[in-house]
């Protein structure tokens, strides 16, 4: 595996690939990699001949008081497991060169509607930050596809809804959720939850299903009904966000027709956010 730190680096090395006509990978990473990273990079092996994988923890997407110094930072562990898997390169870009005018005189990328709801709403400037640093990257390595995990679902929108708009030349795969076998999902987040707290979190889970299972045996009063889960939520110790049904493709409310939607939801246990999503298919009266 190539450990690549300077941009000039990685586009001479990208130009052999495209000359001998290969198709290229992507997997942009914060790092302190898990079980669910490692499977989009299982899945992008299958995909194509060369795979690189960034790791960047990008201040652009951190808000002010979010946990952007204690973001756990494992990079020789990190190495370790990519380099088992077989990846080509491990991009590691410095900050200084990402952002070399400085944050505050960033050109930015916004997908606008979709960065601003839910999550979006929850954290400001958020969605702005994933979008620019994706794009920026997506610049630097010029995959041919990239693989980002569905358990960060808005993201996912977000990052589609860029590469149309902006018609960039690359096919994005969400790949599913990787869970913890008690159902938790997975993320480098999970490691802040004390004993009680992990044990508690995979409750979110069940409770997102039993919600879902209301709404396929009838219950049409979406509001009141994540309401309610909300209460339990909080009874049980979590601090909720949001829980929002949604339109599985546009993430806006859903109308009476249609009949692709995914359950949202964030929660707090103690300092811990959690975030989760469960896509589900209805019948509708049309
Ligand atoms: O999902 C993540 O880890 C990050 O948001 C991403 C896509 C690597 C951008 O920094």
């Amino acid at each position: 595996m190539h450990l690549i730190c300077d941009i000039a680096n990685l586009r001479e090395v990208r130009r052999t690939w495209q000359t001998s006509g290969k198709v290229i990978a992507f997997v942009p990473t914060m790092g302190n990699l898990h079980q669910g990273h490692l499977n989009l990079v299982r899945e992008a092996k299958k995909q194509a001949d060369i795979v690189v994988v960034s790791i960047f923890v990008n201040p652009m997407q951190f808000g002010p008081d979010e946990d952007l110094d204690a973001y756990p930072r494992t990079l020789e562990n990190d190495k370790i497991l990519l380099e088992e898997l077989g990846v080509d390169v491990l991009f590691l870009p410095k900050a200084t060169d990402i952002y070399a005018r400085g944050l505050e005189q960033q050109t930015f990328v916004e997908v606008p509607g979709l960065s601003y709801m839910i999550c979006g709403a929850s954290r400001p400037g958020h969605f702005r930050g994933v979008a620019t640093i994706v794009c920026k990257l997506f610049n630097m390595v010029q995959p041919n596809v990239a693989f980002f995990g569905e358990k960060d679902f808005q993201q996912l929108q977000v990052i589609k809804a860029m590469v149309t708009d902006l018609s960039m030349n690359l096919k994005i795969c969400g790949i599913t959720t990787t869970r913890e076998v008690d159902g938790l999902a997975m993320s480098s987040r999970n490691q802040y939850l004390n004993d009680v707290e992990r044990k508690l979190a995979p409750t979110l889970y069940t409770k997102m299903h039993a919600l879902v299972s209301e709404i396929q045996a009838g219950r049409r009063d979406f509001t009141f009904l994540t309401g309610e889960y909300k209460q339990q939520l909080a009874e049980l110790g979590f601090s909720p966000d949001y829980l929002e049904i949604r339109n599985v493709g546009s993430l806006l409310q859903p109308s009476h027709e249609d009949s692709e939607l995914v359950l949202l939801a964030a929660a707090f246990l103690g300092k811990t956010r959690l975030i989760d999503n469960l896509q589900f298919s209805i019948k509708t009266s049309v």
